[in-house]
């Protein structure tokens, strides 16, 4: 048996998935949770009540009107940045932000995880493809097994990340050499032990492919492509580039199943309004990773 099945073995060592962040996802998949609701709900909790008025008060969120309240800046910031902000804290909170300073920069793992996140809820939004929430919340958390592989295997990880940076092989290959799993089959043992909804942990899964066990195939898709999108806009790790090009990809073609109307996005457009995120996504980061 390899390490990773004796880790998997041992329930003690599974880390807590955030509790915070499942009640939220409840709370707002009902259509009638008004604003108010959400803001009572941000408002029992101090630490993401502070933060939440501080990024409100940010020059990247706000130019030039004091928030001083929740029930403001819920108002103020509207739902879709707001939930996007409750979901990212309450998950990236929960991951320890250093592990011994071993190879994966957890502001660039977040920085990815968040604009795919954004992105994927974005399209589903935009396109009418997906319940927004869950896509943004599965783009967050794809490639968990990542965070996971350094956070409990940091000497493991390191190497894998020298090799590819070095030019051995592939970075999924070498994962797999090492581990026995490439971080979206780990990803997706957890997840499976987190319980998370099914879409969730097909996202996990299949992020870097769709199987025919893929059951949720357009979230899947967008999840997919949002990964590859938000690396071809600055948002990669530095042994990973993969130029896109719509047309010929299997994410977006089955993304188009669902909505023919795709067809007709403006890419430079989509693309620009994503780029204005840039300082947003970034700033939401580094309030996490503080305090
Ligand atoms: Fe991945
Ligand atoms: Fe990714």
């Amino acid at each position: 048996m390899n390490k990773v099945d004796v880790f998997l073995n041992n329930i003690n060592n599974l880390p807590v998935f955030p509790r915070t962040a499942i009640e939220f996802l409840q709370l707002i998949k009902n259509k009638e949770t008004s604003l108010a609701e959400i803001g009572e709900y941000i408002s029992k909790d101090s630490t993401l009540s502070a933060k939440i008025l501080k990024l409100a008060n940010s020059p990247y969120y706000n130019r030039g009107r004091e928030i001083r309240s929740i029930k403001q800046a819920v108002v103020f910031l509207g739902s879709d940045i707001i939930k996007g902000i409750v979901l990212s804290l309450s998950i990236i909170r929960m991951f320890p932000m250093k592990v011994g300073g071993k190879e994966l920069d957890r502001t660039l793992f977040w920085n990815h995880s968040v604009a795919a996140a954004f992105i994927a809820s974005k399209l589903s939004k935009d396109f009418n493809l997906w319940v927004p929430d869950e896509a943004y919340t599965a783009g967050l958390v794809h490639d968990i097994g990542k965070l996971l592989y350094n956070q409990f295997f940091p000497e493991d990880y390191d190497s894998v990340v020298k090799r590819t940076l070095k030019g051995e092989g592939n970075y999924i290959e070498i994962e797999k050499e090492v581990f026995g799993y490439t971080h979206y089959e780990f990803g997706y043992k957890i997840a499976e032990k987190w319980n998370l909804p099914e879409g969730i942990k097909e996202v996990i899964r299949d992020h870097h492919g769709l199987t025919d066990k893929t059951n949720c195939k357009v979230l899947v898709a967008i999840v997919g492509f949002s990964n590859v999108f938000s690396k071809q806009i600055g948002y990669n790790f530095p042994w990973e580039f993969e130029p896109l090009t719509l047309k010929n990809n299997v994410f977006w073609n089955e993304m188009m199943k669902a909505n023919p109307g795709l067809k007709e996005i403006d890419e430079a457009f989509f693309t620009f309004q994503i780029r204005e995120m840039k300082d947003k996504i970034e700033e939401l980061i580094k309030e996490s990773m503080e305090g």
